[in-house]
């Protein structure tokens, strides 16, 4: 096995500082080097979105852990890809933060243009339920070092999934969401339910755009705001998301199940059409998804040598086990079903709706507890006939009667899927939903219409609607919810059009004003769809997943996107017992934690190789389980639950 040289880890503060925040301004700082290595100065004047220390300047990250083999993934950023026109670029994993124990798995690959620079490697013969580090090496520099966690094979204690979606650049002053999810060191996996980049800037977004900072000199047509154009700007997209040192930290720590939604697979706007297959290879080539195979199976082959192929293909829809607690899959409703089954009211499609089927039923017999699907649209009502308490609180603008939702104009397709859980007695599964960036809880039936399904209890099989499962809707990570429609709706009213972009000031007395207005909403969309638990449209974050074999406990974490902070809130916590597919709100929460505790991946600048003492593993292992167990104690302190914000 090769071993990387052991260099100096560029520092992510000493480089920010250069850059300027979020790296704004251009890179000036060089990243250590071996002796001999080339210059990757970046030229006055370079302008490409980055996060980091050329070439490894978008951070790494892994995905779709397998209990033997982890996609691992990072991507190398040169001043001048003329010039250096294909990479060689070294992997290796580890058992210890440190990179100081012996190799697990490793290899060298090449990249070149032909796939953006992107490297996406299987590492295979890990062991299952087992953390790992990883980092690259091309170019005489070291990439950042990342962590992983293969799936579990054998039943443990709980498995504990994070659940985002909708996470916009422009939306946040600082990605709080992204850093509170890098500091948990308990989780098995993200899964993110699509649009991980946006097309377009909201209304009511542009709280920052890169390298702007002044609403008089602001153009909306820059490249990094703008609708892209071209695949060139579908790329870049990905780099200025992978610029973020919140998101960058996000994603180095934890592997990540991603699914595409409508804005990851947007061609553009009608003057500047970008193919779909060129937008639908962006995704595989920026994220670390594993490609099912191509049959429509949903199956994954065996472990390819060398590097995963950013196919262009159809198929998304896929799923990860986690031995006998679990298993988690994506449904595709965006890009698989054609027009043809579109017209005749099919959102996932007669291969898919197969596909699901086969794999629900095989998880259950099979004996699995918990069945997770991450899904990119409302599944549960969510109709409502007039808000009129709304109007009332805020006339200037009120959301007009109306359906939010998208599986509502598919009943037939969401009746059968239903159905076809309750025939076969699969009842213990957790939709996790992104797409309307609320927070929204719904017990699953398949008429969530009928006023004979009772809300409290949740048991009454009158009418065919007894629920098979419960869906949480966790949020969007910043992109605007039901307060900044109405705030962005009512500004737009008042000022002849103009979108509020980038004046926070005169935008904040609308956002005021509808924060009631939302809270009236959502109570209306509570007592009016039979089905839905919890509603809440103003907050942002992400939720939490935690299984264990006699329920799930369901989270909605919130952090502020307009502001910044350091601590976050526990909005609400409902639970579900196993065999009763039906969520009942904690009014007393108590935060779920793990019992699978990592170290996290180093900082790089508290652990730079160069400044380490050679000490034997066990020294180095007990001391990541010390920092681990202070980092409890410490959330346990900063995270108090609370149920008002
Ligand atoms: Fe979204």
């Amino acid at each position: 096995m090769t071993e990387l040289p052991r260099l100096p880890l560029p520092s992510r503060r000493t480089f920010l500082a250069a850059a300027g925040v979020g790296g704004l301004a251009a890179v000036t700082a060089a990243a250590p080097a071996e002796a001999g290595a080339p210059d990757l100065t970046p030229p006055a004047g370079f302008d490409f979105p980055v996060g980091g220390p050329l070439p490894f300047a978008h951070g790494v990250t892994s995905g779709d852990p397998l209990p033997d083999r982890v996609i691992l993934w990072t991507r190398i950023t040169v001043p001048d890809p003329a010039a250096i026109p294909s990479v060689d670029v070294a992997w290796e994993l580890r058992s210890d933060p440190q990179m100081t124990t012996p190799v697990v798995a490793s290899g060298t690959v090449t990249t070149d243009a032909s796939r953006d620079y992107t490297v996406k490697v299987d590492a295979p013969g890990l062991a299952p339920g087992t953390t790992y580090y990883y980092r690259f090496s091309a170019l005489g520099r070291t990439s950042l070092t990342g962590r992983t966690r293969t799936a579990v094979s054998e039943l443990v204690h709980e498995v504990r999934f994070a659940a985002i979606s909708c996470a916009s650049y422009w939306s946040v002053v600082r990605w709080d969401g992204m850093r509170r999810l890098a500091e948990r060191n308990d989780l098995d996996l993200i899964v993110h339910m699509g649009d991980q980049i946006y097309d377009y800037p909201d209304e009511d977004e542009w709280v920052r755009a890169r390298g702007h900072t002044d609403p008089a000199t602001f153009d909306p047509a820059d490249v990094d705001f703008r609708r892209w154009r071209t695949l060139a700007e579908v790329r870049r997209r990905y780099a200025l998301y992978h610029a973020d040192p919140d998101l960058i930290e996000m994603y180095r720590q934890h592997p990540v199940f991603v699914l595409w939604d409508n804005h990851d697979l947007s061609q553009g706007d009608d003057a500047h059409q970008v193919d779909e297959a060129d937008v639908i290879k962006a995704f595989w080539e920026w994220t670390p998804a594993r490609p099912p195979l191509g049959d429509g199976s949903g199956a994954f082959g065996p472990a390819q040598r060398g590097q995963v192929t950013p196919r262009v293909q159809d198929y998304v829809y896929r799923s990860l086990t986690f031995g006998p607690m679990a298993d988690v899959r994506c449904w595709d409703v965006r890009h698989i079903a054609t027009p043809a089954e579109r017209a005749a009211g099919k959102l996932l499609g007669d291969t898919q709706l197969a596909w699901l089927e086969a794999s629900m039923k095989a998880s259950s017999d099979a004996g699995t507890a918990w069945r997770v699907i991450s899904n990119g649209y409302p599944f549960g009502q969510f109709q409502i006939a007039g808000p009129p308490s709304a109007a009332a609180l805020f006339p200037v603008a009120t959301p007009a009667p109306g359906d939010y939702g998208a599986w509502d104009v598919y009943p037939d397709e969401r009746a059968r899927i239903v159905q076809s859980l309750r025939g076969s007695g699969i009842t213990d599964n957790i939709i996790v939903t992104g797409d309307a960036h609320g927070n929204f809880v719904w017990d699953v039936t398949d008429n969530p219409s009928a006023a004979a399904y009772d809300k409290l209890d949740g048991r009454t099989p009158t009418g065919g609607v007894a629920s098979v499962g419960v869906e949480i809707q966790t949020t969007s990570l910043g992109r605007g919810g039901g307060t900044e429609t109405i705030a962005s709706t009512g500004y737009m009213q008042t000022h002849g059009g103009m979108h509020p972009y980038g004046d926070r000031a005169g935008f904040q007395p609308y956002l005021d004003a509808a924060v009631p207005a939302t809270a009236a909403l959502s109570a209306a969309l509570v007592q009016e769809n039979s089905t839905m638990q919890y509603a809440e449209w103003d907050s942002h974050g992400y939720g939490i997943v935690h299984l264990t074999e006699e329920q799930a406990v369901l989270e909605l974490w919130w952090q502020p996107i307009r502001t910044t902070s350091d601590t976050e809130t526990l909005g609400a916590q409902l639970t579900v017992p196993r065999g009763a597919a039906h969520a009942t709100q904690v009014l007393r929460p108590v935060a779920t934690s793990g019992s699978r505790v990592s170290a996290p991946a180093p900082d790089a600048d508290a652990v730079a190789p160069a400044d380490l003492p050679e000490v034997a593993a066990p020294a180095l292992l007990l001391a990541g389980a010390v920092g681990a167990a202070a980092w409890v104690l410490h959330r346990r302190r900063t995270t108090t639950p609370a149920v008002e914000r």
